[in-house]
């Protein structure tokens, strides 16, 4: 097996032999990432699988900054490593990871039909299904209802409201005693979870999508640039400056302790908020994102796939794996214990999927509509534009740049990249 070239990376993977393969029978390497209950969920699951059919699973465990772990997949596959044999494979990634990845039709016997059918043609290139949808994602905003009470506010569905109620509370709880209540908290870090939050801040204040549907550019509009500034706003006045460096589990660490009166995160946050242990059990809503002047509420689309790589030399038994993990069983088990959102239509009308998560049923049309990144577009590009897109955020947020200046340079920039709008 290649070695890894740096080692930073390297040490970022920790596995540990869970289930040992039976004679004659392969041990697999699965990357689960640990964002919230996912690491366990996802051991449970391939244990189950494991028990059942002989063969061993070993849990790798990659970062869970999602950039970094997309770097470390594409150092390890570039070197045709066989270091993991089945990969979580973030929705924006089919494009970029395509020629690494095994195509899954010849194992799957049908059973991509069963998923959302935008889900299983993002995950297809050229003809070849290169992932199984395993759960999806959007952006939400999580509330705490009883600060709201307390303070007689409604719910904001503006984002003029949401600063102005955060500000409120937070100074009224404060001036109460509570020293470290913030106002709002999100994904501020620079990588792809900061352009998932900013390509709502634009979206949702009729700014477009960084590169459109038609492979140009207009990210340098006022709309956007409103959207940029507002956010900047924010940052240490209503949020942490430490913001600047969230990402997903720093943002639930400040609200699960009960420090924060509004969150932007992924639906996994709901059932840990939920949990027995928690501080804020029963205390936490969920809505649509808030709107801007001149737009309407927008949540980015998110997801995962599992997926074969090209590598592994136990092609037929890592398929059988993915088959499994991404069952409507093992679906709807993730959907009840850890709010993760079925990939299966069939489970949005199961009555126990949507007790435990109420909000799956409630803001159906918030996934319905959620905003895609320009991943199809962009297509082997995608992580050069979503780099650029979160570092002129990034600017901006930070004082570094005005949103003007910043998305300026950024629409010169994309505009070379994609040659008028010829990505590939
Ligand atoms: C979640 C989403 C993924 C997104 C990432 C950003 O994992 O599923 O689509 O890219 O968050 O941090």
């Amino acid at each position: 097996m290649p070695t890894l070239r740096t080692t930073s990376m390297g040490a970022a993977l920790l596995a540990g032999v869970l289930f040992a393969a039976a004679a004659g029978a392969a041990t697999l390497k699965i990357a689960c990432s640990g964002i919230g209950q996912e690491r366990q969920l996802c051991r449970e699951a391939a244990e189950a699988w494991a028990a059942r059919s002989g063969h061993g699973v070993e849990i790798v465990t990659p970062p869970n900054d999602a950039s970094e772990r997309l770097a470390l997949y594409q150092q390890l596959l570039a070197a045709g490593s066989d270091r993991i044999d089945v990969l979580q494979v973030d929705v924006v990634w089919p494009g970029l990871l395509a020629a690494h990845l095994l195509d899954l039709k010849p194992y799957t016997r049908g059973a991509e039909a069963q998923h959302f059918a935008a889900f299983v043609a993002n995950n297809t290139d050229r003809g070849r299904l290169v992932a199984m949808p395993w759960f999806a994602n959007a952006g939400l905003l999580f509330y705490r209802q009883d600060l709201l009470r307390k303070y007689e506010q409604p719910v904001p569905t503006t984002w003029q409201a949401l600063a102005v109620t955060a500000r409120r509370v937070q100074d009224g709880e404060r001036a109460a005693g509570n020293e470290r209540m913030w106002g709002y908290v999100w994904q501020g870090r620079a990588y792809e979870g900061l352009s998932c939050n900013a390509l709502e801040w634009v979206a949702s204040h009729g700014g477009g999508a960084i590169v459109g549907a038609d492979g140009r550019v207009g990210i340098r509009n006022p709309r956007a640039a409103l959207a940029l500034q507002t956010a900047a706003a924010w940052v240490g006045t209503i949020s942490p400056t430490a913001v600047l460096n969230y990402a997903e589990e720093e943002s639930r660490g400040v609200f699960q302790a009960g420090h924060a009166v509004f969150m932007r995160n992924w639906p996994y946050a709901w059932s840990l908020a939920q949990g027995e242990d928690s501080v804020i059990r029963g205390k936490v809503g969920v809505a649509m994102l808030p709107a801007g002047p001149a737009g309407s509420p927008a949540a980015t689309l998110g997801g995962e796939s599992l997926a074969v790589s090209r590598y592994s030399k136990h092609p037929a038994a890592a398929a059988e794996l993915v088959l499994h993990m991404t069952s409507a069983a093992v679906q709807k088990d993730r959907a009840l214990r850890g709010s993760f959102n079925p990939t299966l239509p069939a489970l949005y009308h199961d009555p126990q999927v949507l007790q435990a998560n109420p909000f799956m049923g409630e803001l159906q049309d918030t996934f319905a509509g959620a905003v895609a990144r320009p991943a199809t577009v962009t297509g082997r590009r995608y992580n050069q534009v979503s780099h650029l897109f979160w570092n002129a955020a990034h600017d901006v947020l930070s004082g570094r740049a005005q949103a003007d200046e910043a998305l300026a340079r950024l629409e010169a920039t994309l505009r070379r990249l994609g040659r008028g709008g010829r990505w590939d």
